[in-house]
């Protein structure tokens, strides 16, 4: 039985509404000496490490790393290893779902695990172009970047879900929609950069793999909408053209 709203007990509720004034009323004391101590915390914080640059030890730019046309291939590198980690994450966080859907998928919805074989197959071979296109430009990638440590942060809560055995089949799709929406989006910058450097080469790769990152979300989304229950009967297409006026 599910005990968490303030109305499973009127009564303590209603003490708690009657509490002294002075005892409940906040001056923004303690917001302010919150704030003010976080704020000392931000300006004497290190950076999310650094990106190491292929060459510097040396003293020169790897020949890879010169033929970049762009300026600032930190940024690049940075971003190339943001993607090496969440593909890899992708990887397995479908692990996982397939792992998943062995004990409990049902014929209720059009997934299959083939399906699912075939989505954490693209994300493997991904991960894998990435590792090629840092090692084609000089660097490492076995290193970690400041935004590979980001991105590994932000999607731990995704792993938890679907590693967390109480999770539902459209619990755990809610979640990998949700790294699909991350992942298309970082391929769509990954593919700027590249191009704004000047590695044809890059961007033809990467634009395959954005493409196949969108089939994945089309995918996943569909999934998830079925796994609630909606089908596409439910939500009349006339009923989404934009209108002129917002409604009330
Ligand atoms: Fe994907």
């Amino acid at each position: 039985m599910n005990r968490t709203g303030i109305r499973m007990s009127p009564i303590d509720s209603k003490a708690m509404r009657e509490l002294e004034p002075s005892i409940t009323t906040d001056d923004g004391a303690g917001d302010i000496a919150l704030a003010e101590l976080r704020s000392d915390y931000i300006a004497n914080a290190d950076a999310l490490g650094s990106v190491p640059l292929p060459g510097t030890l040396t003293g020169a730019l790897t020949v890879g790393m010169s033929m970049l046309t762009g300026d600032r291939p930190q940024i690049l590198l940075d971003k190339l290893g943001e993607r090496l980690a969440f593909e890899r994450t992708g990887t397995r966080l479908y692990d996982a779902l397939i792992t998943k859907c062995e004990v409990m998928l049902t014929g209720d919805i059009s997934m299959t695990i083939d399906d699912l074989e075939q989505i954490r197959a693209d994300e493997a071979r991904h991960f894998l172009m990435v590792a090629d296109a840092i090692e084609s430009l000089g660097g490492d990638p076995t290193s970690q970047t400041p935004s590979a440590d980001l991105v590994g942060v932000e999607s731990m809560g995704l792993v938890q879900v679907l590693n967390d055995p109480r999770t539902t089949i459209a619990q755990s799709l809610h979640a990998i929609v949700t790294a699909e929406l991350s992942d298309k989006a970082g391929w769509e910058t990954l593919v700027a950069l590249a191009d704004e450097h000047g590695l044809a080469d890059m961007v033809e790769r990467f634009t395959y793999a954005l493409n196949e990152e969108r089939e994945h979300l089309a995918l996943t989304q569909t999934w998830y909408e079925e796994a609630i229950g909606l089908t596409y009967g439910d939500v009349e297409l006339d009923d989404m053209t934009p209108v002129s006026e917002p409604p009330p």
